[in-house]
């Protein structure tokens, strides 16, 4: 799902900022929300990086002369002993988003990618402008992806799937087994790409990844991010577990490695258990508040288990956000022909309490 501001934009306006950062007298201000914003509609963590990752990142900075090696960071290693996986199942890039572009990249070469017609787009939309075919299923009814809609899509002319898990931005999950299933069957006409951008956030006990069917060498490829539960979204690192075809195929497409601050930053958080799960416990709490603040003005969010809460406000979702905007809290407008739906993502437990306040005043107004 594309940002309000979308990152195109921001890049754009980085000659300018360029610009500003030699002349700010303080750097950490040029980082994250201003002073006096809330931040809520990019479905970052504050609650991040961990202390762990902050002492990490600070020391790789001082070999910041020198390429990011993950294999040697002990980051591969990690992942491959968490999961009983091999180093050629994994391949790393500068953020989720640009393996996600890569498989697409990669596969669209063989045929057309299918899709939720309602899911996280960012990578959907770059891929698109790169000639990438795409298909997109239609959501159902209640607002969940069609597994049965999109298996009946994969032909001949099919070369990839893209299933996104809980997704985004309906912070919906799909049953595993259902999905397991689905997964089994579709991967042997096209590839199925799972994205687990938020896997570590689930408290629903019907979730489950699909790493089993990488270890067991199916055609699919998990991918997973550092941005969200992690709370380092602006240092760009995710990861793909697949077969080894599948990451050798998506390594071969990316350009944009991790770099080593943000490597150094991912190793460290990996492992931090304790972090891990402190960090899941602001974000299930504040995902609490948040559909507590829905309900208690009479609307009914969808069910999520991300860092994000998406809700039919029952009016437009755009005139909302500014009204929403003008009292310093950001949330995302209205996305798609989804008018009447406000995403709002996880702050600080804090924040949450004034979005509370401010959310009833303004809706109520
Ligand atoms: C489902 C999903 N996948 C991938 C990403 C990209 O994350 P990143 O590129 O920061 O790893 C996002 C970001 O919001 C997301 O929601």
């Amino acid at each position: 799902m594309q940002k309000q501001v979308n990152r195109r934009a921001l890049l754009q306006g980085m000659v300018g900022g360029a610009v500003a950062l030699a002349l700010a007298p303080n750097v950490l201000a040029a980082y994250g929300p201003p002073p006096g914003i809330i931040s809520l509609r990019y479905n970052e963590n504050p609650y991040g990086p961990s202390a762990k990752a902050i002492q990490a990142a600070s020391q790789a900075l001082r070999k910041g002369a020198y390429y990011a090696d993950p294999v040697q960071s002990g980051l591969f290693g990690a992942i491959t002993a968490k999961y009983q996986l091999s180093l050629d199942n994994l391949t790393l890039s500068s953020g989720s988003n640009e393996a996600l572009h890569a498989a697409m990249v990669a596969y669209s070469k063989k045929g057309k990618v299918v899709t939720p017609g309602l899911t996280y787009s960012d990578h959907v939309s770059y891929s698109k402008r790169m000639g990438v075919e795409f298909i997109e299923v239609p959501l159902k009814e209640d607002m969940s992806i069609d597994l049965e809609g999109m298996a009946a899509a994969v032909d001949a002319s099919v070369s990839l799937v893209y299933v996104c898990n809980p997704n985004n931005p309906t912070g919906m999950t799909l049953d595993g087994d259902t999905l397991r299933d689905f997964c089994r069957t579709v991967s042997k006409k096209a590839m199925v790409l799972v994205d687990e951008a938020y896997n570590e956030l689930v408290d629903e006990p019907e979730y489950t990844s699909m790493v089993d069917l990488v270890r067991e060498g199916e055609n699919v490829l998990v991918m997973r991010t550092f941005s969200k539960i992690f709370g380092m979204a602006g240092l760009r690192v995710g990861y793909g577990m697949g077969h080894p075809d599948i990451a050798r195929q998506v390594t071969d497409n990316l350009m944009a490695w991790p770099n080593s601050v943000g490597l150094a930053a991912a190793t460290a958080s990996y492992v931090d258990d304790d972090f891990i799960q402190y960090s899941r416990d602001k974000v299930i709490k504040g995902r609490a508040m948040v559909n507590e603040t829905f309900r208690k003005n009479g609307i009914e969010p969808l069910p999520s288990q991300t860092n994000f809460v998406y809700a039919d406000i029952g009016r437009n979702a755009t005139v909302f956000q500014k009204q929403m905007a003008e009292r310093n809290i950001q949330i995302r407008g209205a996305f798609e022909s989804y008018e009447n739906y406000s995403r709002v993502s996880m702050g600080r437990i804090e924040e949450l309490e004034v979005f509370d306040k401010v959310f009833t005043e303004v809706y109520n107004a």
